[in-house]
């Protein structure tokens, strides 16, 4: 092993994956492991807070390992442990601190908290070899949309978020009411190639006071109207054009946005990042709109943008090259705010 080369072990437990990863150097993966809990939250259509944080117990110890044998080291040649401290579920995120800290205090390693966010950000650096910051970011999961002007590795301004619900909450919570199941998100996607888009004109929200901020709450209770409404008149709803349909009004905010905020901010580099960045039609639609702007369009592949510790390690990296270590009294922060240091 090259005695130069920085190797992370990182560890993302913030939700329903128990993931572990070795990076090197930031940007090359050593080994990437994930466990999802997916099947098991199924069962619920949705995430289950106490299930989660038990299965992350089960899982952790296992995964490292895999992690560490996959990338054909063990702890000592490891240069320190970054790990997701925050935000995410209380209790899932307790599970990777407290192993984080554990191995540090074994190891005499240094400990790195991670911001998930910065995480899905940070995602980006995998692949694209040749891209630094300056560049706007479209974060799109789960639990948060945000727009954020990624100003330097470690320097973050969010100049849109979401005021209800988060982009893949709205496509879960739309699969669920057309019977899809849970993840929403793959399986709209998936539905949606065979309806027609402009089928149904579901509403685009405008927000008031910030350009740049979202809503989906609006678009939801549309799409929950629209089906109420089918079935008290006793028409047959047509299940791919509603996918279709409501993706693209998702789509068509997202997009136009985040082209507005990278033009407004007087970028050339537009990013987007999350599970929702694994979106077919989102991709092809930032894709397009960057060509026409000629704005230099980014994306991980789907395998980084839902979660994972790959992105964990490489802004774990960042992080620890400009000197950033945690004590062990690091805790976990359920609303940890992006750029915030605790
Ligand atoms: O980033 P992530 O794995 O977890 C959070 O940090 O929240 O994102 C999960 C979200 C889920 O809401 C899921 O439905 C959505 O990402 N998602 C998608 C797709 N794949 C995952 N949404 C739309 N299209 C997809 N292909
Ligand atoms: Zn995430």
């Amino acid at each position: 092993m090259d005695d130069k080369d920085i190797r992370i072990l990182a560890i993302e437990s913030s939700c329903d994956e128990t993931a572990a990863a070795v990076m090197r150097n930031g940007r090359e993966v050593c080994s990437n492991v994930i466990f999802s809990q997916i099947e098991l939250h199924k069962l619920y259509g949705g995430v289950v807070p106490e299930i989660a944080s038990r299965k992350h117990i089960e899982k952790v110890n296992q995964v490292i390992r895999e992690a560490l044998n996959d990338a054909d080291c063990s702890l000592e040649d490891i240069d320190a442990i970054a790990v997701t401290y925050g935000p995410g579920l209380v209790g899932a995120l307790l599970v990777g601190v407290a192993e984080a800290k554990a191995i540090a205090y074994a190891t005499g390693k240094p400990l790195v908290g991670v911001h998930h966010i910065e995480g899905h950000i940070a995602a980006n650096y995998i692949e694209n070899k040749d891209l630094e910051p300056p560049f706007m970011c479209l974060v799109v999961s789960g639990g948060h949309t945000h727009l954020v002007k990624v100003i330097d590795y470690d320097a973050f301004e969010i100049i849109g978020r979401t005021r209800d619900d988060a982009a893949g909450e709205a496509f879960d919570k739309v699969a669920r009411a057309i019977g899809l199941g849970y993840p929403g998100g793959p399986k709209i996607d998936a539905l949606a190639k065979e309806g027609n888009k402009e089928a149904i004109p579901f509403p685009r929200a405008k927000v008031d006071g910030s350009e740049f901020d979202f809503s989906f709450s609006g678009l939801k209770s549309a799409v929950l109207n629209y089906l109420n409404q089918c079935e008290m008149k006793k028409i047959e709803v047509n299940r791919a054009d509603v996918a279709a349909s409501f993706q693209y009004a998702v789509i068509d905010v997202l997009t136009t946005h985040a082209i507005c905020a990278t033009k407004e901010a007087g970028m050339n580099k537009l990013a987007i990042a999350g599970g929702v960045a694994s979106n077919s039609s989102l991709r092809e639609s930032v894709r397009k709109a960057c060509e026409k702007e000629g704005i230099s369009f980014y994306h991980p592949s789907p395998i980084y943008c839902t979660d994972n510790a790959v992105m964990i390690g490489a802004a774990g990296y960042y992080s620890y090259i400009k000197g950033v270590s945690h004590g062990l009294d690091l805790n976990a922060v359920p609303n940890l705010k992006i750029g915030e240091r605790l």
